[in-house]
């Protein structure tokens, strides 16, 4: 079956109900994506399909019908993603394991609700755990990545365009 990952087009020959996790680590050897609990518990696994949240642990490949992206897709390391800016800016991750998970989530999150309330915020990571307590900080880069968005998203046209020329 066919398997786009991070914009590019893959044949895989695997059972249709096994995870997508074990697609992506085993036969793609795409590594971001970690396996935690592998009952959709912690987060750890977390990629997107067409933009959107998924627990690859617990995802068979027979319903992936979209695009995924992993974190290997998510910036470059020339044009990194604001929620991966952000992180480092913060300096979130301790053993680093859950990361990727969180920042796709994360990453999601800023994506879907540009200007999400605390509440939001709990609500897209609570199902995202960390076993080295970096929620504190993890927050902390959200705030920061959606202002950063918010900056890109103002370009100078459009800047131009709300204020007019102002001298
Ligand atoms: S490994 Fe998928 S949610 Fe834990
Ligand atoms: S940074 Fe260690 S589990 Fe989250």
């Amino acid at each position: 079956m066919k398997l786009i990952v991070n914009d590019i087009e893959h044949e895989v020959n695997v059972e249709s109900n096994m995870p997508l996790l074990w697609v992506l680590r085993d036969e793609l050897d795409i590594k971001g994506p970690k396996y935690g609990c592998g009952i959709a518990m912690c987060g750890a696994c977390t990629v997107h399909i067409d933009g959107n949240p998924v627990r690859s642990c617990s995802y068979p490949i027979s319903a992936v019908s979209g695009k995924v992206t992993t974190i290997e897709g998510l910036g470059t390391p020339k044009a990194l993603h604001a929620v991966q800016e952000a992180w480092i800016e913060h300096q979130v991750a301790q053993c680093g394991y859950c990361q990727s998970g969180q920042i796709m989530s994360a990453a999601a999150l800023i994506s879907n609700n540009p200007s999400p309330s605390n509440d939001d915020i709990d609500a897209a990571m609570s199902g995202n755990l960390c076993r080295c307590g970096t929620y504190p900080r993890i927050k902390q880069a959200i705030r920061t990545a959606i202002a950063k968005q918010n900056e890109q998203s103002l370009s100078p046209d459009l800047i131009k365009a709300i204020l007019g020329d102002v001298e």
